[in-house]
């Protein structure tokens, strides 16, 4: 049965949609009357028009499909819906040699390896050097007088910080390394005139510079994590190409997302000041799970059918693309009591803002909430009384629940 409140045309990868708002009322809608619906693409992009996708709302459909990657491939297609539209057929074998878009048993062996830069000793070890940013980063934003950026001045800057110190990019390379990540990411956005050519290049920029930066370290090994990851490769290391696309991924993995779940955060501090109060006071640990939840930064990824199946009483193509809506899921009020309400002391909170449970899960899910956690208590102590001058300026993606600008003054 058709979906009452669903536009005909309706696609939540549209990024006219995101641009606006999360379709958080047609997620809504979908949940109730039809969970695992078929959204043919509304042909507003060239050459895309013949493909559509099942949208899945629920958060227990969202986990079943996470956690079978037998039936769901993430190498079969990319892991984002619309992201071969921006790109030629043929690059998307290269694609594949991201984390992202693997299959086990290929999966299984890259995250082995890359998995020993996000121990819990490895995060620890950043963790001082983080705070010592974290609270220069909110020490310098509070000497702004008069409204701020705080997408600019505060959100950016840990996040980019954090990821530059577990791979080792030298202070002098890092805004090289931010400016390519977001022009990879900016090219829905039409204000930043960033053309598809662009962020091809950029990507391709970022990821000669980090294959460079492993050749260096297999001719001069250091007591660094690079040459870990790399230095020999019989011994079950990765492959020059392979830790190019592995920093290539990080970048945008760790950057975007953190930067918008910190805004996002802010952003939802502001508007629910008695939250803000709670925290400035209390300082619960379950604050940085829920602005995951209430943020969810990437709103969606995709699967690829690999046999015929069925889920949610639908039945599945081999070949079908699968939508798989966080976003959606972090609002199912199954799971979630008064799932429209923002609560940082909320626990449980079984979120599925890193993800949902299965392979793939975040790895970098620790970091983000350690960074989360690191500058908010900053921000509460320097800017007690931070306000907000006027609204967020919405971030025009296909996935990225992302925000731009977010003006906020201190004084
Ligand atoms: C994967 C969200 C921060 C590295 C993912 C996935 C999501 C996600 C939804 C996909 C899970 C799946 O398909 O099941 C987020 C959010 C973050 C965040 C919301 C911040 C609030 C980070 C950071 C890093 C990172 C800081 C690293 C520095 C990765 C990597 C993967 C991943 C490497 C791919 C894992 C794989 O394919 O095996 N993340 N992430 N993420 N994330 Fe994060």
């Amino acid at each position: 049965m058709p979906c009452p409140a669903l536009p005909d045309g309706f696609d939540f990868t549209d990024p006219d949609v995101l641009q606006h708002r999360v379709p958080l009322p047609e997620f809504a809608e979908l949940r109730q009357a039809e969970p695992v619906r078929w959204i043919p693409q509304s042909g507003n992009v060239a050459g895309f028009q013949d493909e559509g996708y099942w949208a899945v709302t629920r958060h227990a459909d969202v986990k079943y499909v996470s956690t079978h990657p037998e039936l769901f491939s993430s190498s079969l297609n990319t892991a984002i819906i619309r992201f071969n539209e921006h790109i030629e057929r043929d690059a998307i074998d290269a694609q594949r040699l991201i984390l992202l878009n693997m299959d086990p048993p290929e999966h299984t062996r890259v995250r082995q390896i890359v998995q020993r830069v996000f121990t819990p000793r490895a995060i620890r070890a950043l963790e001082e050097r983080l705070r010592a940013r974290a609270l220069s980063i909110a020490a310098n934003a509070r000497q702004r007088s008069g409204p701020f950026d705080f997408v600019t001045e505060v959100a950016c800057e840990l996040p980019l910080q954090a990821i530059a110190e577990l791979i080792g990019v030298p202070q002098d390379d890092r805004a090289k390394i931010f400016d390519w990540s977001n022009k990879m990411i900016a090219y829905d956005d039409p204000e930043y005139a960033i053309t598809e050519e662009v962020g091809q290049e950029s990507a391709t920029e970022l990821i000669s510079y980090a294959m460079n930066m492993a050749a260096d370290r297999k001719e001069c090994p250091a007591k660094d994590l690079v040459t870990t990851l790399v230095a020999a490769e019989d011994e079950g290391n990765l492959r020059s190409d392979e830790f190019g696309f592995f920093v290539l991924m990080l970048s945008v993995a760790g950057n975007e997302t953190t930067r918008n779940a910190i805004t996002h955060g802010m952003h939802a501090f502001l508007t629910h000041p008695e939250q803000w109060e709670l925290y400035k006071r209390e300082r619960p640990a379950t604050a940085a799970e829920e602005i995951v939840r209430w943020a969810t930064p990437v709103v969606s990824f995709q699967r690829t059918a690999t046999q015929d199946t069925e889920l949610g009483g639908k039945r599945i193509n081999k070949g079908d693309r699968v939508g798989i809506f966080y976003a959606s899921a972090n609002h199912d009020p199954e799971v979630f009591e008064n799932p429209d309400t923002f609560d940082i002391t909320r626990d449980p909170n079984p979120h599925l803002g890193f993800g949902g449970g299965g392979p793939h899960y975040c790895l970098g899910k620790s970091l983000a909430v350690l960074e989360i956690d690191l500058i908010f208590n900053a921000v509460a102590d320097a800017m007690p009384g931070l306000r907000m001058v006027g609204d967020p300026r919405r971030l025009r993606s296909a996935w990225i629940n992302g925000v731009k600008e977010l003006q906020v003054t201190a004084d």
